[in-house]
């Protein structure tokens, strides 16, 4: 019976178990495999996944504090973990662990109207999250710009990465902007702590928001409310999460059933 896990630091409140056993049991692959949340503190984590395939786990994700963690302990790497310097996804086979990032794909898969070719992006946020944002969107040819609180981190990102960092970014002048800072996680205003006004946005933009909780984000209700399309971090959430599933079963993703249990 293989084993699946989300390791996080907290992890009680991972939306993942129930997405994952969702899909598994719509799979009828319920019987077979399971998936569990597991508690780990960074100081433990490396012993523990390496324990993890002897106790019959073939793949984790890999959430907050642990991404970059998961990258270093790998034997191989995908390119894409390797470039954006941080891995969601391990798997287990034979002794080796391989570490993969499907935070970028899942977010180019959650945007409505296909490849963001051309587009230009604003991106909000200068942590792991963001860059995973950053590497997607190059990855497809969008015009990408970076705003952060801290601008040093927004500039070494673009060092890094790609992309121009900017100071005072006009919301009005990018197609999409996707927030993937950490505000609204414990209820900022996001109008207040980001270079977004509640009535700045507009029909034809679309507006990703990689926070999420139990209420809905007051970034995206007002988005919504002026016409935009909207994105909410349970799209993105669902879209990683299907193409992990993928990884570790090989079976494509039930992705409404992995939805109706991700919103509960
Ligand atoms: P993660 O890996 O989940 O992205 P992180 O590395 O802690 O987490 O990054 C959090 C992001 O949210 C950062 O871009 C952070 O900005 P700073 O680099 O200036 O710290 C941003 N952030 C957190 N609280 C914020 C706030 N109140 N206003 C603006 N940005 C904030």
């Amino acid at each position: 019976m293989p084993r699946l896990a989300v390791l996080g630091h907290p992890v009680g409140h991972s939306r993942s178990p129930a997405m994952h056993n969702a899909a598994l049991a719509e799979l009828g692959l319920a019987g077979e495999w399971s998936y569990e949340a597991i508690d780990v503190s960074p100081a433990d984590f490396e012993r523990r996944v390496r324990a993890m395939e002897g106790e019959g786990f073939a793949g984790a994700n890999v959430t907050v504090p642990h991404k970059g963690a998961a990258l270093a302990l790998a034997d191989t790497l995908s390119e894409t973990a390797r470039e954006i310097g941080a891995a969601n996804t391990l798997s287990f086979s034979a002794g080796e662990i391989s570490a993969d990032n499907t935070d970028a794909e899942g977010l180019l898969a959650a945007l409505p109207g296909g490849s963001p070719r051309g587009l230009k992006a604003l991106v909000l946020g200068a942590g792991g999250a963001a860059r995973a944002v950053v590497w997607a969107l190059l990855r497809e040819a969008a015009d990408v710009a970076v705003w952060n609180r801290t601008e040093l981190r927004s500039q070494h990102l673009c060092e890094e990465l790609g992309g121009e960092p900017v100071s005072a970014p006009d919301p009005a002048a990018y197609g999409l902007i996707v927030n993937s800072t950490s505000v609204g996680l414990a209820g900022e205003d996001p109008f207040e702590q980001l270079p977004l006004r509640r009535d700045g946005f507009a029909p034809g933009q679309v507006v990703v928001d990689m926070v999420y909780g139990d209420e809905p984000s007051p970034l995206l209700d007002a988005a919504a409310a002026a016409g935009a399309a909207t994105v909410d971090g349970i799209e993105v959430l669902v879209r990683q999460g299907a193409l992990s599933l993928r990884e570790w079963t090989g079976r494509e993703a039930p992705l409404e059933a992995m939805r109706a249990a991700a919103r509960r």
